[in-house]
């Protein structure tokens, strides 16, 4: 089983990552082989088990570290991100995931969108094995809806010009960073981490998520669809403003203004000028510098975590979020 190359250094993680996949696999049988396939390919796509990965270091906070445990936490959390993953391409109309056509492409959006439920069902199935009590369970489920209203959200300020850095934040809080920090929490929480422990974790997660996410959106502005596995620049013909339009934009909404009332027939010169534009007002330096900041607030909390090899490597990989350009 081949994982994402960033783990390669990381021999005793990489193996449990593969035992999460495999927990995965395991809890996915569907009469229809044809989904079933299809689901499995999404998991063999090569997706960078972030999710996972901080969930897996996290149980390691605490003094009960129970690896099967701390794997089907993992992988519960992995199925959530690949649910959310399909129907946010629906949604987002987008033709490519981890290099491969996605779902709806292939079978259409209401395969899609049920096979997106059955994951979500899959992700309770596994946590249900592992929950210590409904309280863990119900945790979930509201986490599961601030993410989807995260989403909501997105959907309602579509196309909208005025929307402010403020307004962004609070989106990807919801849409991203919740399941970062879902992730960290539920990793210290399943090692019976104090309850500040837990907290901080939480918020490492939080911070790390709102990082990951500006520097996806930074990415949409200065990657290409090659290195990436997904489109480049989809969201701005959508209608998703994201952190480097905003910055640019403000005080120069007029310049914006003719090639954004194109709304979704942009096109690849539009694209072209606007990407121009928006480095030229400093959109992708100003959002990098937040993702900084964000990092930084990251690396100051696992800084306070109890020491241990999980505390190191947790400290690594959060370094590498601002460089990635995958
Ligand atoms: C994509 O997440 C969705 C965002 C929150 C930006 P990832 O970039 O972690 O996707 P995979 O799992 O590696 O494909
Ligand atoms: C991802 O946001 C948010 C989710 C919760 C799925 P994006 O729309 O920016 O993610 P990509 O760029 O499609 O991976
Ligand atoms: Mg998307
Ligand atoms: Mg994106």
């Amino acid at each position: 089983m081949r994982l994402h190359p960033m783990w390669e250094n990381y021999p005793a993680l990489q193996k449990d990552l593969q035992d999460v996949l495999i927990t995965i696999e395991k809890n996915i049988q569907i009469r229809d082989k044809n989904v079933e396939k299809n689901i499995k390919n999404l998991i063999h796509a090569g997706g960078k088990l972030l999710r996972p990965a901080y969930a897996l270091l996290s149980a390691q906070i605490g003094p009960d570290y129970d690896h099967d445990r701390a794997i089907s936490v993992a992988a519960a959390l992995e199925v959530l991100h690949m649910a959310t993953l399909i129907h946010d391409d629906v949604v987002d109309e987008s033709p490519i995931r981890r290099g491969e056509p996605t779902l709806h492409t292939l079978y259409g959006n209401n395969y899609a969108v049920y096979t997106g439920d059955y994951l979500f069902c899959v992700c309770f199935k596994i946590l249900s094995k592992y929950a210590d009590s409904m309280n863990d369970i119900e945790f979930n489920s509201k986490n599961i809806e601030k993410i989807l209203i995260g989403e909501l959200n997105q959907m309602r300020t579509r196309y909208q010009t005025s929307v402010t850095v403020r307004e962004y934040l609070t989106r990807i809080s919801g849409k991203t960073a919740q399941l970062f920090a879902l992730s960290c929490y539920s990793g210290a929480k399943s090692s019976q981490a104090s309850h500040a422990l837990v907290a901080k974790s939480w918020n490492l997660g939080h911070y790390l998520g709102m990082a990951f996410q500006i520097i996806d959106d930074v990415l949409d502005y200065t990657s290409t669809y090659t290195s990436l596995g997904k489109p480049v620049l989809n969201d701005v013909k959508q209608g998703v403003y994201s952190l480097p339009l905003i910055y640019a934009m403000q005080g120069h909404h007029a310049e914006f203004a003719p090639l954004l009332t194109k709304k979704a027939a942009l096109g690849q010169q539009d694209l072209i000028r606007l990407t121009d534009l928006v480095t030229h007002y400093q959109g992708v330096e100003q959002s990098f510098a937040l993702a900084s900041k964000y990092t930084k607030k990251a690396l100051k909390t696992i800084k306070q975590l109890p020491s241990g090899p999980h505390k190191d490597l947790l400290y690594e990989v959060t370094s590498q979020i601002l460089t990635r350009s995958i």
